[in-house]
């Protein structure tokens, strides 16, 4: 917990609004959830999905900590290269690839997962050209998970994902690849975003993985990647109470996949993707009271930061949160509802909905938590620059990213004058 001095001077030094970043807790979700994998199963690899929260610093820890990137996108390929991951311990996913994004994985070893037959055709050509070489990639599945109820897990409830191949094209797909001997299905992949995160959804991801692996690629498999979706630790505050823990979802995962004899006879390695339960509880978003309203029976706290810091996808829990004030004793008065609306001119802009509070007053800091997933990633720069991003190292504080300035914002933009049209513009 930071005292009242030391967030108003780092507010100084920094700009406010401003994120806090915890390496230690970072690092040990990291070695927990590898760990209650690793008890279970020795051949565990971790690949962290950067798209939760690219920050460098955090890709560069990973790095560190013996991760691998999970990465969906040449940006964040680009990334991964650029902090010195090799290739091999490049994942390499996502539904749009280019054919020189394929080529550079191809060449360099990443592993990578096919999303569709246009990418498939692309390794096959690629493979003709290349025909005294072995061409290893991987195929994403589209993994079913309606439940005996009836009631789809997915996102949306939808009765059926976007991403990957189904079961029905896994007979043609055997059927293309015999064409092309010099490739080796070497991975089969098949992260859910689920909602309900559940350990029934990882015991079918697990089941069809299995199934499959065993069925059409049995001898070939060196990794068998269940994606990510875990819950991360239990947050009360948050309404993650009975949450499955990382060792709950190690033993669903590993026991379902030593039910068959395939597997432990091949022994491929096990790849998981965490994303938010990794990073979610790293972060935290400070932001600082700018003015204090009452407007009908509403009381209002205005801060600098917006909504979009703290919950892009704009739903309406609240994070844990703590108020940091100038003077203590306003906590002891009486207690009064406040919402906490932010920098934006939106209507809906609400970072903490109705919370029960003592007094606080201008200057005042709340400090927002569990803010560490799809928060930087998801934040448009909109009306505000983005703010820095704090590190607390021995020397203090240190900005892992810092605030956006005018030029970060507006250099790519032109900033000449409107062109004289000669003719209407015609689509
Ligand atoms: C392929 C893939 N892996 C891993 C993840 C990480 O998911 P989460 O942050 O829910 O763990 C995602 C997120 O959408 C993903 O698409």
């Amino acid at each position: 917990m930071s005292s009242y001095e030391e967030l108003k001077d780092i507010s100084r030094e920094f700009g406010s609004p401003f994120y806090l970043f915890d390496q230690q807790a970072f690092t040990r979700n990291f070695n927990d959830i590898r760990d209650a994998f690793g008890r279970r199963y020795a051949r565990v690899i971790v690949g962290y999905s950067y798209k939760t929260n690219y920050l460098p610093y955090i890709c560069q820890l990973v790095r560190r900590l013996g991760g691998y990137a999970e990465v969906v996108s040449r940006l964040e390929l680009d990334l991964a290269l650029k902090i010195g991951c090799q290739p091999a311990e490049i994942i390499f996913n996502g539904p749009i690839k280019s054919e020189e994004d394929i080529h550079l994985a191809l060449s360099s070893g990443m592993i990578l997962n096919l999303d569709t037959f246009r990418e498939l055709e692309c390794v096959t050509a690629y493979a003709r050209e290349h025909g005294n070489k072995e061409i290893k990639v991987g195929l994403r599945l589209n993994v079913v998970l309606i439940d005996d109820e009836g009631k789809s897990h997915l996102q949306e409830a939808l009765p059926a994902g976007r991403f990957g191949f189904p079961a029905e094209a896994l007979d043609e797909i055997a059927l293309f690849l015999r064409r092309s001997p010099n490739i080796r299905v070497h991975s089969l992949h098949a992260h859910v975003s689920s909602t309900s995160r559940s350990l029934w959804v990882f015991r079918t991801i697990a089941r069809t993985l299995a199934e499959t692996g065993e069925r059409y690629f049995p001898d070939t498999l060196d990794y068998l990647d269940m994606g990510g979706g875990f819950f991360g630790r239990r947050a009360p505050a948050m309404g993650l109470i009975d949450t499955p823990t990382y060792d709950d979802y190690a033993d669903t995962i590993c026991a379902e996949l030593k039910k068959h004899p395939w597997f432990e006879a091949r022994r491929p390695h096990l790849i998981i993707e965490p994303g938010m339960a990794l990073v979610a509880d790293t972060m935290s978003f400070v932001t600082r009271v700018f003015d204090v309203k009452k407007i009908g029976e509403r009381r209002l706290a205005v801060v600098d930061g917006s909504f979009y810091n703290v919950k892009p996808t704009m739903h309406r829990r609240n994070h844990p949160f703590e108020i940091i004030r100038k003077n203590a004793k306003n906590d002891e008065g009486i207690r009064e509802i406040y919402s906490v609306v932010g920098a934006t001119c939106m209507e809906k802009d609400c970072l903490l909905h109705e919370i029960d509070c003592g007094e606080f007053g201008r200057g005042d800091f709340f400090r927002i938590g569990n803010v560490g997933a799809y928060t930087l990633v998801l934040t448009p720069p909109f009306i505000q620059p983005a703010p820095a991003v704090l590190v607390k190292g021995a020397q203090g504080y240190e900005a892992i990213r810092r605030r956006q300035e005018f030029g970060h914002f507006f250099d790519c933009y032109s900033m000449g004058d409107p062109k004289e049209l000669s003719c209407a513009m015609s689509f």
